[in-house]
């Protein structure tokens, strides 16, 4: 594997949740699996009044909360240190260019940063901004990225001035924009699923597939993040970015090359295509639920609205299903849906390719006689892997089918590492790589399907939001949004689904 240059990884917002849950385990994974450049110095940045010693000790709890080799957290710690600053203040930045300067003769490291915004988004405008005050987005003698962490804004507007503001600092090329659904190895296999068969891609069109759903389904309800998710809501918090982007990776035409702008672009023609729900048209097409009170086994779960930071009379939508089209020579009239949802009854994120019916159905039309549809469903988490269900004769006399799954798991491939999400997104950055970070047209685009539904809610509060009880699969109506077949009810193991799954 390409070895990543040297260079000062800083962390803005290097004390707070992010830092500790996401990325100090993937740094630290990566330096297990001897991924890091062996000159590296992650420097943690936030207003916090820490040592080098203090950060090393407070990122040894951390890691310690899991066994790990004592030698490894040694060697990793070694990496790191850290500056207090206070980030709202361009005028502190001068310390930050000194600290840098010092720590790249101490340890003979080219002028190569990354700088990684761990923070609220309100900081996403004076970070930058300060940056290029002091020159540190100057590439001459060194790289300078910039990764940022959703939200990219809360609707069009905002995420449009985002990027402009981000634009004004660093050049596109420069600008890392993560989603880490684009980090998750299954989400990646989409590609090579599609592009190395030679049997799938000619059958992936509206010729031969019949409807296209995306479920990500979650058992969590929202944590203690009632502040954020209130003013969130699934449809900006998984849809407009984590789930529109696997519908772009699902549609795309095939790339020229595998690269980040081949890539890219191609995503960004499928968000084109999107037929925009016109705001009348909202209530038919999106179904948005809220979880209420209920039982999950002995445990009473409390209602979304009576959590912490939430509203008493929140409409924030917990649930949310929609039904699309893109609207292109591939996938012209086939109905793609997507699902997604706190306090579901599996934690399941997948793909599911519903293909038509043979034209005539020779063993007649009895559910168990020939008329299925066969399935591919691509499966992202858990229980990672690939499953087909075809059609079967039942052994003994007539001719009668029956559905059976070809299925193939990951975690059959032991010996092969999987890294986390978090862990493959900051190596291709290491590396220059941007094929998995979102691009800011394509950000802007998935923003401009999204706004009409968000007005529409806003303008009219006739446009239901239905309950639903926590641990069920969502409100009932959603099953009305699937005029011509069924959801999935997918449980925790791939090749198994219904109501009634192992949780
Ligand atoms: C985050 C959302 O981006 O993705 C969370 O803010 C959500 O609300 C999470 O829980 C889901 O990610 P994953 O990797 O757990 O499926």
């Amino acid at each position: 594997m390409k070895q990543s240059d040297p260079h000062i990884l800083v962390i803005f917002g290097a004390s707070g949740d992010l830092t500790k849950r996401k990325l100090i385990p993937a740094l630290y994974e990566m330096h297990t699996q001897q991924l890091l450049p062996e000159k590296l110095a992650v420097l943690g940045v936030s207003r916090t009044e820490l040592t080098d010693f203090g950060f090393r000790e407070m990122v040894k709890e951390f890691l310690s909360v899991q066994p790990q080799n004592q030698e490894d957290i040694e060697s990793f710690l070694e990496h790191l240190y850290y500056q207090p600053l206070l980030t709202s203040d361009s005028s502190e930045y001068p310390i930050l260019k000194s600290r840098l300067e010092e720590l790249c003769n101490e340890l003979a490291i080219p002028e190569n940063f990354i700088y990684y915004l761990s923070t609220p988004p309100n900081l996403y405008q004076v970070i930058p901004q300060s940056l290029a005050e002091v020159g540190l987005n100057d590439s001459t003698n060194g790289f300078k990225r910039l990764i940022i962490e959703k939200p990219f804004g809360t609707d069009l507007a905002s995420a449009k001035s985002l990027n402009k503001n981000l634009l004004n600092y660093f050049n596109e090329n420069q600008l890392y924009r993560i989603d880490h659904y684009l980090g998750k190895e299954t989400v990646q296999n989409m590609l090579v699923t599609r592009f190395s068969n030679g049997i799938f891609e000619p059958i992936w069109n509206h010729n031969f597939i019949h409807h296209i759903e995306i479920t990500s389904a979650e058992t969590l309800g929202i944590e203690d993040r009632g502040g954020y998710y209130d003013h969130s809501g699934a449809l900006r918090d998984m849809v407009q970015n984590h789930l529109l982007q696997l519908v772009g990776l699902i549609a795309m035409e095939p790339p020229v090359v595998v690269e980040a702008d081949a890539i890219r672009n191609e995503v960004l023609k499928v968000f084109q295509s999107l037929r925009p729900i016109s705001q009348e048209k909202v209530a038919q097409h999106v179904i948005r639920g809220q979880y209420s009170q209920s039982h999950i086994g002995k445990e009473l779960v409390k209602a979304y609205r009576d959590e912490t930071g939430v509203d008493p009379l929140s409409r924030t939508e917990t649930f949310l299903a929609i039904k699309f089209f893109i609207d292109n020579f591939r996938w012209a009239g086939v109905p793609f849906y997507i699902r997604t949802g706190k306090k579901l009854p599996a934690r399941v994120a997948e793909v599911v390719i519903h293909f038509k019916t043979t034209p005539h159905h020779l063993f007649g039309d009895q559910p168990d006689s020939g008329t299925l549809n066969n399935q591919l469903v691509l499966r992202i988490q858990p229980d990672e892997g690939i499953l087909l269900k075809i059609g079967m004769k039942i052994p003994g006399a007539g001719f009668r089918v029956q559905t059976v799954n070809l299925d193939f798991h990951y975690n059959e491939l032991s010996d092969v590492y999987l890294p986390s999400a978090y862990g493959r997104l900051l190596l291709d950055c290491m590396q220059g790589d941007a094929t998995l970070y979102a691009r800011g047209d394509a950000v802007e685009k998935a923003w401009e399907y999204i706004q009409p539904i968000l007005n529409a809610w806003q303008n009219n509060p006739d446009i239901p939001i239905f309950s639903y009880p926590a641990g069920t699969w969502g409100p009932e109506v959603v099953d009305q949004l699937m005029e011509d077949g069924m959801w999935r009810y997918p449980c925790k193991n791939l090749a198994h689904d219904g109501e009634y799954c192992e949780l």
